[in-house]
């Protein structure tokens, strides 16, 4: 075992080794730098932050989000004010120099998921669904297509999705060959897990499909705590944690364990904090014991708004180093987000990874770019 554990070690600093020598990594033989996503959503309507205000410098893709089917028809039916915001949207994100790519999302956090548990179920649901996202995108000239459906319940759908997406690729393949235009990209924003392991329904993604038919996915890797946690702060997009499995680190992993090609797969970066009250002050690590919810709506505050926060109540700023996060106390006020810091080395791991990099959520999340540069 022990010298089992020795040869382990020799090979893995041989590899770290090959990767600080050479200009070509181990794990990112498959990723070249102009291949590298950048993404973000930008949460339709964000009055803040308008399309032409996105720095397009700092992105190479750019999500809207969201748009949701019908829930009969499984269509998607656009008002005239929506088809205003798309047009604006993409015709505002292609005219930037330089220009990014743009993808319509669909779902989101807050969509109904009998929508999607239904729409999976059988082939004349697909066909509509597909067809319409097919329509949507050339009519308002996406350069592709998410999905953001939060989230499969159980076996059966996860087995569906993977006809879902099995029957999108070929629709896409299908349409492209007969216009002769690029075909659409075709992505979706997953778990952070490969495996949904905290639930009582055990289930997991359905990778060989995912790998074979999306061109990448992007794992939310946050929301691991928040103020439905009641007793304890807790790091909400660790990218380690000793005690548990709820970590970047571990999600990431548990994907390419499963078979998904690193070149496929995005971390996902949180512009946003969640926040606790403490019992005392005098105890605020990550893990110290709350009272409940502290500053922002549901507890969660922007990075901006953290800034803000930081600012004008003179918080005292923490780097974690045992999760790589950050977090600011003032008072009895405790908030766990990423800063430059945090963000810096987590992409780090993501590059050592060979992973085809990051995503945030949200676009206007972020205080001056402060955040989105670092990549
Ligand atoms: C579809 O959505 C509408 C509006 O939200 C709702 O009233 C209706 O009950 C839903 N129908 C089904 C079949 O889920
Ligand atoms: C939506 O736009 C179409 C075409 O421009 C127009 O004919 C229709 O009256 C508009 N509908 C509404 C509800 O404004
Ligand atoms: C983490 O997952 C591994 C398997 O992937 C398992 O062996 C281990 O017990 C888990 N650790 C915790 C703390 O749940």
């Amino acid at each position: 075992m022990a010298d089992f554990k020795g040869y382990y070690n020799y090979y893995y600093y041989l590899c770290v080794f090959v990767i600080l020598t050479t200009t070509t990594s181990c794990s990112m033989a498959t990723t070249s730098p102009s291949d590298v996503i950048k993404g973000a959503y930008w949460p339709s309507g964000a009055s803040d932050l308008p399309p032409s205000s996105i720095d397009t410098t700092l992105f190479t893709h750019i999500y809207y989000a969201f748009l949701s089917p019908n829930n009969v028809t499984f269509k998607f039916d656009i008002s005239n004010s929506t088809a205003s915001m798309l047009l604006d949207f993409t015709s505002t994100l292609h005219a930037k120099k330089p220009p990014v790519k743009t993808l319509f999302s669909i779902g989101g956090a807050g969509e109904d998921l009998s929508i999607f548990s239904k729409m999976v179920s059988s082939g004349h649901s697909r066909r509509s669904f597909i067809e319409s996202s097919i329509e949507v995108a050339r009519k308002f000239g996406f350069n592709g297509i998410d999905l953001d459906w939060e989230s499969p319940q159980n076996p059966k759908e996860m087995e569906n999705l993977g006809l879902l997406l099995h029957e999108w690729r070929a629709m896409v393949h299908k349409e492209s060959k007969a216009t002769g235009q690029a075909p659409l990209l075709l992505t979706a924003a997953m778990y952070f897990s490969v495996d949904f392991f905290l639930y009582d329904v055990q289930r997991s993604y359905p990778v060989d499909s995912i790998g074979k038919n999306l061109d990448w996915i992007n794992a939310m890797c946050y929301d691991y705590h928040g103020g439905w946690e009641t007793s304890t702060t807790g790091a909400q997009a660790a990218l380690f944690d000793p005690k548990s499995n709820v970590s970047t680190s571990y999600g990431l992993q548990s994907w390419i364990t499963a078979g998904l090609p690193p070149s496929k797969l995005i971390m996902g970066l949180p512009l946003y904090g969640r926040t606790w009250q403490l019992k005392d002050p005098r105890s605020h690590d990550v893990g110290a014991p709350t009272v409940g919810v502290g500053p922002g709506s549901d507890g969660v505050l922007t990075y901006s708004m953290v800034e803000a926060f930081n600012k004008v109540n003179n918080a005292m700023v923490v780097y974690d180093m045992e999760t790589v996060s950050t977090y600011s106390i003032a008072g009895t006020s405790w908030i766990g987000y990423d800063d430059t810091k945090s963000t810096i080395v987590k992409i780090k791991f993501a590059q050592a990874l060979g992973l085809r990099e990051y995503f945030f959520w949200a676009v206007n999340g972020d205080y001056n770019w402060k955040i989105s540069t670092q990549g």
